[in-house]
């Protein structure tokens, strides 16, 4: 089995091409990036848009639903086992980062790892207090009237409140990948599209495809969500 993290400046060999971010990982964080953004246009136009929202939110719900799903049964790197590490490993990684021979991972860093959870919880937040959210004009969420208005109005509040957490968030994601872009030079995005990264000796496979699973698992995401507000 490949070891997920090796030390650059030690090993320094050749690398090659192994695949690290299977295709449902790949796919979900394509549409969740494009979704997130659908989102908050149309969120932001209001009115007719209102419907496009919804929609668009709720897409987001199964996505993040699957993405659980799959933190447990995907591929090696897309495992919350393999990336989520204790406070002392995330603090060893961050106080090391600008060090040159600091360790290069496979998957997702020790601080990566838990701003995974972070961006995930906060689109569940959002999507999830969506369902009950209102505008006191024409838009209610598909689970408006399984609370009372002062209820649904509060969730609304954290609704409007959580996008800042969001854009936050989303921003410093952007900015870490901008940092590993320029300041150590390396490109994580292309394995994002791709699904493969250079690796020093690297012939081991993690992200075998486990096709069928995913399928099925999709399927029963977007069943749950369509049973949900139906
Ligand atoms: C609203 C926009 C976005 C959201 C909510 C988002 C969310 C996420 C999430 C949840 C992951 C973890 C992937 C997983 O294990 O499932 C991730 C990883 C990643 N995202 Fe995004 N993303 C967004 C936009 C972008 C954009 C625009 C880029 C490219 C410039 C990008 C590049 C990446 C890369 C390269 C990784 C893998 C990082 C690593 O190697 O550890 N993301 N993103
Ligand atoms: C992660 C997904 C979502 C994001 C990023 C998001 C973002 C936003 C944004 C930016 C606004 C506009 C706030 C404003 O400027 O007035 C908004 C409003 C709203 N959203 Fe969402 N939303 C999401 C999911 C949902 C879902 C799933 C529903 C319901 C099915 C929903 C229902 C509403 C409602 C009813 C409003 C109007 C609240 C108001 O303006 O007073 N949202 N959302």
């Amino acid at each position: 089995m490949q070891d997920p993290v090796r030390n650059l400046k030690k090993a320094g060999g050749p690398t090659q091409p192994v695949s690290v971010w299977d295709l449902p990982t790949r796919l979900v964080h394509w549409l969740l990036a494009a979704l997130v953004a659908v989102s908050f246009v149309t969120g932001k136009i209001g009115g007719n848009a209102m419907a496009y929202h919804e929609r668009s939110g709720l897409a987001i719900l199964a996505l993040l639903l699957f993405r659980v799903a799959w933190g447990f049964v995907g591929s090696r790197s897309s495992r919350f086992a393999d990336f989520l590490k204790g406070p002392r490993t995330v603090l060893r990684y961050t106080k090391g980062l600008l060090r040159p021979d600091a360790p290069r991972h496979l998957g997702h860093n020790p601080l990566g790892g838990w701003s995974v959870v972070a961006m995930l919880a906060a689109l569940f937040i959002q999507a999830g207090t969506g369902l009950f959210a209102n505008d006191d004009i024409l838009t209610e969420g598909p689970l408006f009237s399984w609370v009372s208005k002062a209820t649904s109005d509060a969730l609304t509040r954290v609704h409007l409140f959580n996008r800042q957490v969001i854009v936050l968030l989303v921003a410093l994601h952007l900015g870490a990948i901008l940092f590993h872009w320029v300041v150590k030079g390396e490109n994580l995005v292309k394995p994002m599209i791709t699904g493969v990264k250079n690796w020093e000796g690297g012939a081991a496979a993690p992200a075998d495809g486990r096709t069928w699973a995913a399928a099925l698992i999709a399927g029963l995401a977007a069943g749950a969500v369509y049973l949900l507000v139906r």
